[in-house]
């Protein structure tokens, strides 16, 4: 389908007379003869069988429909059981993505295939409103407020007006409930400010799984890895402490001290430690430039820089990685001076008072 503007004289003679410029030096193509030779327009039983074939994919979306239902019910999510969450999200997910893409296909296919296949060319019209009907939109507007008492009747017109604004509030307040508030715990920013390197003093920072510790002497120039507390390195994969050991992940990194930018080390001698969870929705950061010194998130490209307290210097991150104090003990081992300095994880509140 083509269009053409209606150009009001008094508005369009610019535009008219670069028409003309371009007309003379490009020739116009014009609009191609269309001739219809789909199969489904020539032969009745090609398009019975391609309306056979697009209802099959519309049953097929009603199916995956009813099929979220029952997985949501069959695949609950249990309270503290982290492992029911994988096959309950990906089932959901599955089976609502293929009803949507279903019924996507169905009505494409409906349009290539079976709906009229003609080129219209439409005139567009000034979308300005004859003075009549202006006029008239006028006086409805005068009677609907006269006989509603619209504008006379004050106390009730800010009342109402006073309930609209209030209406969404309730919206906004059940936006709390996407954190988890457990443990005690009324507001959801708490369950992400303390992670447990706070718990107890002077955790080691160790490999994870094999749980062996780091001598900071060990950590060579330009490394980057990802260690756990000393009390996390072994958990179940199902157990409650892996979201514990998930909320305390660390990435550890050694750069040249003089490459640090003062003011934003807290680190032992060039060796600092950076929550991994990024801030904007939660992704593991693990992408290191080396002469950079930025840290990547894959996900959405938010890019820290770890040189200066891996503040966010492009992407959608809006604050920078929580930076997680740390020393050696006597034996040259690192570890915690306590908890990361500002909450992990992504920042769905304002988070920084
Ligand atoms: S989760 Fe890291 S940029 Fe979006």
């Amino acid at each position: 389908m083509s269009s053409k503007t209606d150009i009001t004289p008094d508005a369009g003679h610019e535009a008219q007379s670069t028409a003309v410029v371009l007309d003379e030096k490009f020739e116009n193509p014009g609009i191609e003869e269309h001739s219809p030779h789909r199969r489904t327009d020539v032969d009745p039983k090609v398009a019975r069988r391609a309306a056979t074939q697009i209802t099959w994919w519309f049953i097929l979306s009603a199916v995956a429909s009813v099929l979220a239902i029952v997985f949501y019910i069959a695949l609950p999510i249990k309270g503290d059981d982290i492992s029911t969450v994988h096959p309950n999200n990906l089932w959901l997910g599955l089976s609502i993505a293929f009803a949507f893409l279903a019924i996507g296909i169905g009505a494409v296919q409906w349009a290539r295939q079976l709906m009229p296949a003609q080129e219209i060319e439409e005139e567009r019209h000034s979308p300005r409103s004859s003075d009549e009907t202006r006029e008239r939109a006028v006086e409805i507007l005068q009677q609907a407020d006269e006989e509603s008492g619209f504008t006379k009747r004050k106390v009730l017109r800010r009342s109402l007006i006073g309930a609209a604004i209030v209406a969404p509030l309730p919206g906004i307040v059940l936006l709390r409930d996407l954190a988890p508030v457990s443990q005690g715990l009324t507001d959801p920013a708490e369950k992400l400010r303390h992670t447990i390197w706070g718990d107890e003093n002077g955790l080691r920072l160790v490999h994870d799984t094999s749980g062996e510790p780091i001598k900071a002497e060990d950590v060579q120039l330009g490394s980057a890895f990802h260690v756990v507390p000393s009390n996390l390195a072994e958990v179940e994969p199902h157990s409650q402490k892996i979201i514990e050991k998930s909320k305390a992940a660390v990435l550890l990194v050694r750069l040249p001290e003089d490459e640090i930018v003062e003011g934003a080390e807290d680190g032992y001698h060039g060796i600092l430690a950076y929550s991994k969870i990024c801030t904007h929705v939660g992704c593991p950061v693990a992408l290191v430039e080396q002469h950079t010194h930025h840290l990547l998130c894959p996900c959405h490209q938010s890019t820290f820089d770890i040189s200066d307290g891996a503040k966010v210097v492009f992407g959608p991150a809006n604050r920078p990685l929580p930076q997680l104090p740390i020393t050696v003990d006597s034996e040259g081992y690192l570890i915690a001076k306590g908890d990361f300095k500002a909450p992990v994880g992504p920042s769905f509140w304002e988070i920084e008072r």
